[in-house]
């Protein structure tokens, strides 16, 4: 699409809510030990810089003091403007000079103001501008959306409902597209942006912002109710196993100290969990344990990962072109990295063939590898998994099928989203071999759920099931000092300390 076609895209402003935009409150009672106690480095940026520094400004900044109503003379203002500016300058558009391009609007407003002797304070004159430009160079209402903090998905259900996700809970949002063709023209904005397209022959397409959010579109005639769009906004401010310990309460500290030798100590790591319960996450935070001087190859549909060490070769799948040709699964790219000479290989995510390559390289030397896998709880992690190699068409019978899997990963580490949005590591399952033709293995930490506060939120505490990994001896001499002490029962705390 040019940059006049998308100068000329119709456009008028959608209603923007006066949310609060609110910073996400810190967990009451979150002092915990962890970094102290076990020397893990806290991840880089905090909570409370993110919380009282946002980046960008917010919804509510940018909906104007007035609350956000927007009256008809606010569309009208805006469509004119608009309209003037494709009529005097839109072949001296540059879209790489935004500040350019906004000062123009400013002049026009202005112009606007005086021809019509219309009235308005500085911020909501600042909104219209802002709107307008966010209709001719960026995303239309989406913009105000990934432009605040406190929103971590966006989920367009259809032209005219947005919900977004804030501190874990979806909520509908005030604001909505003004029309399917305004949502079909920001659709194809962002996928030609990474070279992919969706059209009716191809109605479902992932792809991705240029700040790294995951993008999912479904259009008709597959997305019934109009087109759909899914968007899980990359978080600027990086979490660290701190945060993930300290700041969510998702992994006890004893859990983080475990986790962190078995990455050390090269062992094969699933992140299990259902849609959404932050798998991504904390493979990216394992990914931090891994040594700076090893060489890593990730596999990714969509470039999710981002990690912290020098040596990283980053693959992504490719769908196919008009013709159906040109895909390259993300099974080739497993393939082919094995020819790379990678110390370790990362899946994103498993689900489908990928999983035999996966399986198959982790038991040919590339020990330390991971990836994450949609499933409830271990047990069906490790169905779902042999359900996934069978999808690689290669006919294996189930025995030979559960030997490479109980021989290739050496551990479960199960996360959920619990009520009320809170995610927790709910079990760390370790695989201890095969017995009978099943593949075994056994719980070495869980999170036990004892209610639910008094917001909706389930409450509980994380404890050691009392078992000692098998792997003990292997961590040792690995060098990991792992004492038997994380593997204690905890008691259950007094309810003022469940989290
Ligand atoms: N430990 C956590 N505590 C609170 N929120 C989290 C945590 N981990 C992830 N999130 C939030 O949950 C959302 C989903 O995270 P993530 O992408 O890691 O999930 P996922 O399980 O990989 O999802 P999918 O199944 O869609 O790939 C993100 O918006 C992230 O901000
Ligand atoms: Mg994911």
């Amino acid at each position: 699409m040019g940059l006049l076609d998308r100068v000329k895209q119709s456009q008028t402003v959608p209603p923007v809510p006066g949310t609060d935009g609110a910073p996400t409150a810190t967990l009451p009672g979150t002092a915990s030990p962890y970094a102290a106690a076990t020397a893990i480095p806290a991840a880089k940026p905090s909570a409370a810089t993110a919380a009282t520094a946002p980046a960008a400004p917010t919804l509510s900044q940018r909906a104007g003091a007035s609350g956000g109503e927007l009256t008809p003379a606010f569309t009208a203002a805006k469509v004119q403007i608009h309209a003037k500016l494709i009529e005097k300058f839109a072949d001296q558009i540059d879209s790489s000079n935004k500040m350019g391009v906004r000062e123009k609007i400013f002049e026009l407003a202005d112009e606007y103001f005086r021809a019509t002797a219309m009235t308005m304070t500085k911020t909501d004159k600042e909104r219209l501008v802002d709107s307008v430009l966010d209709d001719v160079l960026g995303l239309g209402p989406l913009e105000a959306l990934l432009a605040d903090p406190s929103i971590t998905e966006i989920m367009a259900n259809h032209p005219k409902q947005i919900y977004v996700e804030k501190s874990g809970e979806p909520t509908l949002s005030a604001v909505t597209f003004e029309s399917e063709r305004q949502m079909r023209q920001v659709i194809d904005r962002i996928v030609s942006l990474v070279g992919r397209r969706v059209d009716e022959s191809t109605p479902i397409c992932d792809a991705r912002l240029k700040d790294g959010s995951r993008v999912n579109v479904v259009i008709p005639p597959i997305a019934l109710k109009g087109p759909c769009l899914t968007i899980r906004k990359f978080s600027k401010d990086k979490w660290g196993p701190a945060d993930i310990v300290n700041r969510f309460r998702t992994s006890s500290p004893e859990i983080m100290t475990f986790l962190r030798s078995c990455v050390r100590a090269r062992m094969n790591v699933l992140v299990s969990g259902g849609t959404g319960s932050g798998k991504t996450t904390l493979l990216n935070i394992l990914s931090t344990f891994i040594p700076e001087t090893e060489r890593l190859i990730t596999c990714e549909d969509a470039a999710e990962l981002q990690l912290q060490q020098p040596h990283w070769i980053q693959l992504e799948s490719r769908p196919p072109n008009v013709e159906g040709k040109g895909a390259i699964p993300i099974r080739e790219l497993v393939k082919s990295c094995l020819r790379m000479r990678p110390d370790r290989i990362i899946v994103g995510e498993c689900r489908g063939g990928e999983a035999l390559d996966m399986l198959q390289a982790m038991n040919t030397g590339h020990d330390g590898s991971m990836s994450t896998i949609h499933a409830n709880n271990p047990k069906e992690c490790l169905v779902r998994l042999e359900t996934l190699v069978l999808q690689a068409g290669q006919d294996l019978p189930s025995r030979a099928i559960r030997e490479t899997i109980g021989s290739a990963i050496h551990l479960i580490v199960q996360q959920s989203r619990l009520r009320g949005g809170v995610r927790r590591i709910v079990s760390v399952a370790e695989i201890v071999g095969i017995k009978d033709g099943e593949v075994q293995y056994q719980e070495l930490f869980t999170f036990k759920q004892v209610g639910v506060s008094a917001e909706g939120k389930a409450v509980g505490f994380h404890t050691a099931t009392g078992l000692l990994p098998m792997r003990m001896e292997h961590l040792r001499s690995e060098g990991e000092d792992v004492p038997e002490q994380l593997f204690k029962p905890a008691q259950q705390p007094a309810p003022d300390k469940l989290y």
